[in-house]
């Protein structure tokens, strides 16, 4: 039976977050410079998006630019840039043709206004499609994220359209970047780091980590099945025991 055929298609992880990461050290080990790997990353993007499509995934996030990467060489920088102005431009027809919408959490000021714009005219093509919801986590940093949402709420909180004791955890959630998108119940890293690297502190609170050698230019479907049949033989016990869990599964079938 193939891993495809293997995966319990009633209990898929509603969202997927993935850092994709490894794409410089694949390109290096094979005498490449390293936008080489960035460029090849693009393809598993490809594959990854299309199969999370044809299962009915409800959301994926993908790390592809973190707030420290801009400390990276320029030209690096500017590589990586430049290779998302022309993914996107190539792709958003793809996208809207497989029903996919793009959204995108990051500090969207920091990018380049050909960069921002390009995002922005896919985000509004892109915006009534009712399929696969594609985060891209651009210029993003949990950090940043939790100290924007905590100004913000400082700020409605002294123009009075906010109270110190309104703020609840749904509230708090309405402030950061993934207000309206379900948390992700699955984190997947590649290349070996077994690191969260500045990446949705907040909303993986309870999601199920999963770590593997597999560079991301060489991750394609077979390693996305493998990885939600590993998140499948889990038991999610959100601090509650063992018992409960069975009991309640029970109650449920
Ligand atoms: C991930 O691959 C892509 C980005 C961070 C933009 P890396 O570029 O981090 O590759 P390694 O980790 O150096 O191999
Ligand atoms: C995390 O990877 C960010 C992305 C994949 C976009 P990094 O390669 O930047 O993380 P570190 O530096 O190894 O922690
Ligand atoms: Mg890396």
């Amino acid at each position: 039976m193939s891993l495809k055929d293997q995966l319990d298609l009633q209990r898929l992880p509603r969202h997927i977050a993935v850092i994709m990461d490894g794409n410089g050290r694949w390109a290096k080990e094979r005498g490449q410079d390293r936008l080489y790997g960035h460029h090849e990353g693009v393809e598993s993007v490809r594959n990854i998006v299309e199969a999370c499509a044809e299962l009915g995934v409800g959301y994926l996030t993908l790390y592809a630019f973190s707030t420290e990467n801009w400390d990276r060489p320029m030209y690096e920088v500017n590589g990586i840039m430049e290779l998302l102005v022309n993914t996107i431009r190539k792709e958003v027809a793809t996208l809207s043709k497989n029903n996919i919408r793009l959204h995108v959490i990051g500090d969207m000021e920091m990018l380049p206004g050909n960069a921002r714009q390009e995002m922005e005219e896919a985000m509004s093509i892109t915006a009534a499609n009712t399929g696969l919801n594609l985060v891209m986590a651009l210029s993003y940093s949990a950090r940043w994220e939790i100290v924007r949402a905590a100004r913000n709420i400082a700020q409605d909180t002294r123009d009075g359209k906010l109270k110190p004791e309104d703020v609840t955890p749904e509230v708090w959630e309405q402030y950061l970047c993934t207000a309206k998108i379900p948390d992700p119940e699955l984190m997947i890293r590649t290349s070996g780091e077994c690191r969260i690297s500045n990446f949705l502190l907040y909303q993986l609170a309870y999601a199920e980590l999963y770590f593997t050698n597999t560079r991301w230019p060489d991750f394609r479907k077979e390693n996305l099945y493998e990885a939600i049949l590993n998140f499948q033989t889990r038991e999610r016990r959100f601090g509650k025991t063992s018992d409960q869990i069975q009991q309640n599964e029970e109650i449920v079938s």
